[in-house]
């Protein structure tokens, strides 16, 4: 095979084959092509896009460049895993892994760290001083097996085709193509070797895809990956015009989420997880079980309630060498040195709370990171008290800061009150979920 006729065939919009996409991955993975001519094939499909085969045929050619775990023998049954595009104020795993394990299904999970405007499920698991995201493989095996739960940075090489693909896009403007997202996303989930996946794809100002359309086509491709994969998939698209919950911010977030599994928490936060960790179960359930929607609601309410599902959480902290005091005072997690509350300069109704702009308030004072390797400061962040739709008093509080630099109070400041709109006419409330896609 040559590398230029690929080019070519794809330049004039004709389909690869799955020999031809597994020649590419393999010869680009192994250094044997050069990055000119792969970004030279990443613009084309760009360009031209690809069809639902071509498109899985390169998810499974990444997802095979490095290790495939099969989860199912590892846990010894079902395996269901779940994974978010990504959103502000997004700490929804903190809750529903321990609340699914709570039920008795148990789940092994590998996450990232996040980049731009908040940290990533790890960078917010490490407010837990001593909270160990670097598992070796024998120690994930073992945790997922007596525990039921564990919770981790990336223990295998999964899927390095994409990261080496990823940081090519990253710098030839080829990221938002559907195609290219939808398989580097799902290369990662099939590798990670869950049976059953819940997407959570984000649509909104504080999300990659910016309109329902477009979420809808991102979620319906990786269902059809994942379906051709012979993996059982759902897919809901969800807000993410405003934050969910209140807390944007690494400590604040695990905070909400402690709350949230004592059966507290924001309303819209604790609804959003309660779906997902639904959809969860139907999925381990395979059809037998865990049918009735409302029961399994029933069910997840209970194991919030009854601190089960907080259980289970204290117990993979603990496990993974957490400080456990910090899970059971909250307020002993990283804190802030300074906070400042921002008020409603008249009553009306909130007609926006930009998530962007929440995001980038927090991202001022330190909670993300710009590059990979940057520090951020795990204590700092956003809590907003209102969200679309809610009839406030003059002199209400808006948003909280917490800061520990006070010359980055500023901007944060002058971004966190620019995020939030007042009106005087009624707004609907946004709602939480927009669809649910299904597959097989
Ligand atoms: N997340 C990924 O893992 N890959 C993409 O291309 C976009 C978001």
């Amino acid at each position: 095979m040559r590398a230029v006729e690929l080019l070519a065939k794809k330049r004039d919009g004709a389909a690869l084959s799955r020999a031809e996409i597994e020649w590419f991955v393999e010869q680009y993975t192994a250094g044997a092509l050069p990055d000119y001519q792969a970004a030279a094939l990443l613009m084309a499909i760009c360009i031209r896009g690809m069809t639902r085969e071509e498109t899985v045929d390169l998810t499974l050619a990444m997802a095979h460049s490095g290790e495939v775990l099969v989860l199912h023998e590892m846990l010894g049954g079902y395996a269901v895993d779940k994974h978010s595009s990504g959103g502000v104020g997004d700490k929804t795993t903190l809750v529903v892994l321990p609340l699914v394990a709570s039920c008795g299904v148990p789940v092994a999970k590998m996450s990232g760290r996040g980049l731009g405007f908040s940290g990533g499920t790890l960078d917010k698991l490490e407010s837990i001083a001593g909270y160990d995201v670097n598992l070796s493989t024998e120690r994930f095996e073992t945790l997922a097996k007596t525990n039921g739960i564990v919770l981790s940075g990336q223990t295998h090489d999964l899927a390095p085709a994409d990261g080496q693909l990823y940081a090519l896009r990253d710098v030839t403007a080829t990221v938002p193509s559907l195609p290219l997202i939808a398989s580097s996303i799902m290369s990662k989930k099939i590798a990670a070797g869950a049976d059953g996946i819940v997407l959570d794809v984000k649509m909104g100002t504080g999300a990659f895809m910016n309109s329902l359309e477009d979420a809808r086509q991102l979620a319906q491709t990786m269902v059809d990956i994942g379906t051709d994969a012979g993996r059982d998939m759902i897919a809901v698209i969800s807000d993410m015009n405003q934050p969910l919950g209140q807390a944007v911010g690494n400590a604040l977030e695990v905070a909400e989420a402690i709350e949230t599994l004592h059966g507290g928490g924001p309303d819209d936060f604790r609804a959003h997880c309660l779906e997902i960790a639904g959809y969860m179960l139907r999925l381990a359930g395979q059809g037998a079980r865990w049918t009735d929607a409302e029961a399994v609601r029933e069910l997840l309410i209970r194991q919030l309630h009854n601190d089960a599902a907080f259980d289970k959480f204290r117990l993979l902290a603990e496990a993974q060498g957490g400080d456990v005091r910090l899970v059971d005072h909250p307020r002993r997690l990283p804190q802030a040195a300074h906070q400042e509350i921002l008020y409603a300069a008249e009553a009306g109704f909130i007609g926006q709370v930009s998530a962007l702009d929440i995001a980038n308030a927090a991202f001022e004072l330190g909670a993300g990171r710009e590059k990979k390797g940057d520090p951020i400061d795990l204590a700092v962040g956003v809590r907003v008290h209102v969200k679309v739709g809610d009839l406030i008093a003059q002199g209400a509080p808006l948003v909280t800061l917490y800061a520990n630099d006070e010359t980055r109070l500023e901007r944060s400041r002058a971004l966190a009150a620019g995020a939030i709109a007042v009106q005087d006419s009624a707004v609907d409330p946004l709602p939480l979920f927009y669809d649910v896609l299904c597959g097989p």
